[in-house]
């Protein structure tokens, strides 16, 4: 008999990788769902919210499998307590997502999407040198929140820039300073400093709406924020108001809170923010790879053995 499995909407390349004995069951967390109450695991695809309360209603669950390393939609406590076991696709979109901070960077900091527009349009009608001025990346300074793995790799990219590059974390990372020739500052020390600040955190208590009214307060009125973590590190309503009050330059979002924002949010009709529908990892090989490892932890998990990558 093929093992039930519940999943968000698979792509046909993930369903490709999975065998005869597993037998997919959409998505349905009503309260009438017969597809809970039958599944032995979850594949997590575009981060449907799981909960304790959702979790109890499957009586057969032994494991999810989140496609994407970020899981700060499942709660990895109450699974804990459940017996649940969790597996995510670390370190294979690292390079991906820091391909992905840079490029957002680039782009609002020298007009690439305002200038594509206005390229396409009957406007432009010859090269004037005083438009679009945008701000230099190259020798700039950079502020990285949460130096992990993505972090890292946005400090390697951005030492070909010839940034100066700070860093925040919970805590020092000697290793990382020598090896990348980054600086560790206080939060407040790095906003008030860096051109650019790009978030690579994970969404966490802690991190939630960690850049705030506060925080933007702290920024140079050229500065740059630019994220590519979760949409609820940055409290958006402060965000709108240092945009359109120009206390700072402008925002590059990869995520936003809620995800898609309202269409009709105020955030969408500023002209100093650039906005990508949470493309971060969203590159060919790295898209194959993290099917390939959400399929192996959830093979691994429903045979009995260890999840290769695990998160409780
Ligand atoms: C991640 O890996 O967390 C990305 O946001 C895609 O899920």
């Amino acid at each position: 008999m093929p093992v039930p499995v519940m999943a968000d909407g698979l792509p046909p390349s993930l369903l490709d990788m999975l065998g005869p004995d597993i037998e997919i069951l959409e998505w349905d967390d009503s309260p009438t769902s017969a597809a809970l109450a039958r599944a032995v695991a979850f594949i997590t695809y575009g981060h449907p919210r799981v909960d304790g309360a959702l979790m109890d209603r499957a009586p057969n669950l032994k494991l999810v499998s989140n496609h994407g390393v970020g899981v700060d939609h499942i709660d990895c406590a109450a699974a804990k307590s459940r017996g649940v076991l969790v597996g995510n696709t670390p370190g294979c979109l690292d390079a991906a997502t820091a391909d992905m901070t840079m490029a957002l960077l680039l782009a609002a900091a020298r007009n690439v999407v305002a200038g594509d527009k206005f390229a396409r349009s009957a406007a432009f009608t010859h090269y004037d040198p005083a438009f679009m001025i945008g701000y230099e990346v190259s020798g700039s300074t950079l502020g990285i929140v949460g130096l992990g793995r993505i972090g890292k790799q946005v400090a390697k990219r951005a030492r070909a820039f010839d940034m100066k590059i700070l860093y925040h974390n919970r805590g020092r990372d000697e290793a990382a300073e020598k090896e990348l020739g980054v600086t560790y500052a206080s939060l407040d020390e790095l906003l008030k400093q860096s051109d650019f600040v790009a978030l690579n955190c994970p969404l966490t208590a802690e991190t939630t709406n960690l850049i705030s009214r506060r925080e933007l307060s702290l920024m140079k009125s050229t500065s740059i924020l630019v994220n590519v973590a979760r949409g609820a590190v940055v409290d958006h309503d402060a965000l709108l108001s240092a945009l359109k009050s120009r206390r700072i330059a402008g925002a590059a979002l990869d995520v936003t809170s809620p995800e898609p924002l309202p269409r009709d949010h105020p955030l969408l009709e500023l002209d100093n923010i650039v906005i990508a529908p949470h493309l971060g990892s969203a590159a060919n090989r790295t898209r194959r790879r993290m099917e390939e490892m959400t399929v192996q932890n959830l093979n691994a998990g429903l045979r009995g053995e260890p999840l290769p990558w695990r998160v409780v």
